[in-house]
């Protein structure tokens, strides 16, 4: 983006394909991180002159015109935190989208309604993918790329469009592909890496790859029941993904055989019933020894000892990736496990990066000073399969 603003971009319309997919409940912004995120790069162009047309995917509507998933909340909030008004199109390509760019001022900023109300976004077909394309790119001259969160798709808007018109990273992808980079490329040592979040499935090929790469490997969240399962041990009512134990058996083996320490937990908080998330009720939970989860009970976040023992496990961590929460944060009963993970992130003298939607929302609504932490990651599908050595669309092709 240096490169463009070097070059001049008064009067020009610029698109910035943005990752502002927030977090809403009853269509008020509960994390308004990715927004901030994308910041500096808006400013930097509206600044310089541009005409700015910010765009972005919310959710995961079906192709069509959705209120619940209206960009217009992640609209507002920007135009709060510019602190100037922003024009806001309630369609993606049609005449509303045209008269709020037309209607732009150099200096001045619009954003277009939810990317993904259009089928061709998504398509897996590249004809009807390249057909949306087509019509982005009659909004604007130059294209941004800064949806890190959305770079692993092979959506129109990261990776048809770009090659429509001419093309740059955006301020907030070259800071993440940065950092990802010193995590795989002579990463310093101990590299400790812990992993939370509900499925195991989801995690699958990151695990695989750390295998080779990580000193240590810590496990929470709700796939830590498929490893326990896979170990032998009943988990009552926990989660559980039975398909997948073949490939946590190899992984456990695997383990072993190269060294790489991976831990599990070893006592775990369990409930009769999965936390009220809305009421936030009590759900009175017990701390239980790991192997001993009554048939009854739910595990749903780490216990105490674990907490400890992870926290004594990143203590002398040279770098840290966490991704995924390590119980249901959500509610104020089993918080504490991602708390401590958070804290021993924060109490670190390593480099330490957060990735993933999940763990940056839970150090923000935990409280955690964003600036104790080495780097946020806005991306979480994203920021794994990077890290899984994949080549990402939306980087692809912005390479050239
Ligand atoms: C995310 O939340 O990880 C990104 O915004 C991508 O969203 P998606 O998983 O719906 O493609």
């Amino acid at each position: 983006i240096d490169e463009l603003l070097a070059e001049g971009v008064d009067g020009k319309r610029v698109f910035v394909r943005a990752d502002l997919n927030v977090p809403l409940a009853d269509g008020v912004i509960t994390d308004d991180g990715r927004i901030r995120a994308v910041l500096p790069t808006v400013k930097a162009l509206a600044e310089a002159g541009a005409k700015v047309v910010v765009a972005s995917h919310l959710g995961r509507p079906k192709g069509a015109p959705d209120p619940a998933f209206s960009l217009l909340p992640a609209a507002e909030r920007l135009g709060e935190l510019l602190g100037a008004p922003v024009a806001f199109a309630q369609d993606t390509v049609g005449p509303a989208a045209h008269d709020a760019v037309d209607g732009l001022q150099p200096g001045q900023v619009a954003v277009i309604e939810n990317l993904r109300f259009n089928p061709g976004e998504t398509s897996k077909d590249d004809t009807e993918r390249g057909e949306f394309a087509d019509a982005l790119a009659a909004l604007a001259d130059v294209y941004v790329g800064d949806g890190f969160g959305a770079v692993h798709r092979k959506h129109a808007s990261v990776y048809d469009l770009p090659a429509r018109l001419p093309h740059y990273a955006g301020y907030l992808i070259a800071t993440e592909v940065g950092v990802l980079k010193k995590l795989t490329e002579d990463v310093k040592r101990p590299y400790v890496v812990a992993l939370g979040g509900a499925k195991v499935s989801d995690k699958l090929a990151v695990i695989d790859e750390l295998l080779g790469k990580a000193d240590r490997l810590l496990i929470g969240g709700g796939m830590a029941y498929t490893f326990l399962k896979a170990q032998g041990h009943e988990i009552g009512k926990s989660l559980l993904q039975e398909d997948q134990i073949p490939a946590v058996r190899e992984y456990l083996e695997r383990a072993e055989k190269t060294g790489v320490e991976l831990v599990l937990p070893v006592d775990t908080l369990v409930a009769p019933d999965f936390p009220d998330l809305k009421t936030k009720a009590p759900a009175n939970p017990t701390a239980v020894a790991a192997d001993a989860i009554p048939a009854d009970q739910e595990g749903l976040d780490i216990g105490p000892e674990t907490r400890k023992l992870y926290a004594s496990k990143l203590a002398d961590a040279a770098t840290v990736f966490w991704n995924g929460p390590m119980g249901v944060f959500e509610h104020p009963d089993f918080a504490e496990g991602t708390r401590a993970v958070a804290q021993a992130l924060v109490d670190s003298d390593g480099f330490t990066v957060v990735g993933g939607g999940d763990s940056a929302a839970a150090v923000r609504t935990l409280g955690f000073d964003e600036s104790a932490f080495g780097h946020i990651s806005t991306g979480g599908g994203a920021s794994l399969e990077y890290l899984e050595g994949k080549t990402l669309p939306g980087l692809a092709a912005l390479e050239d």
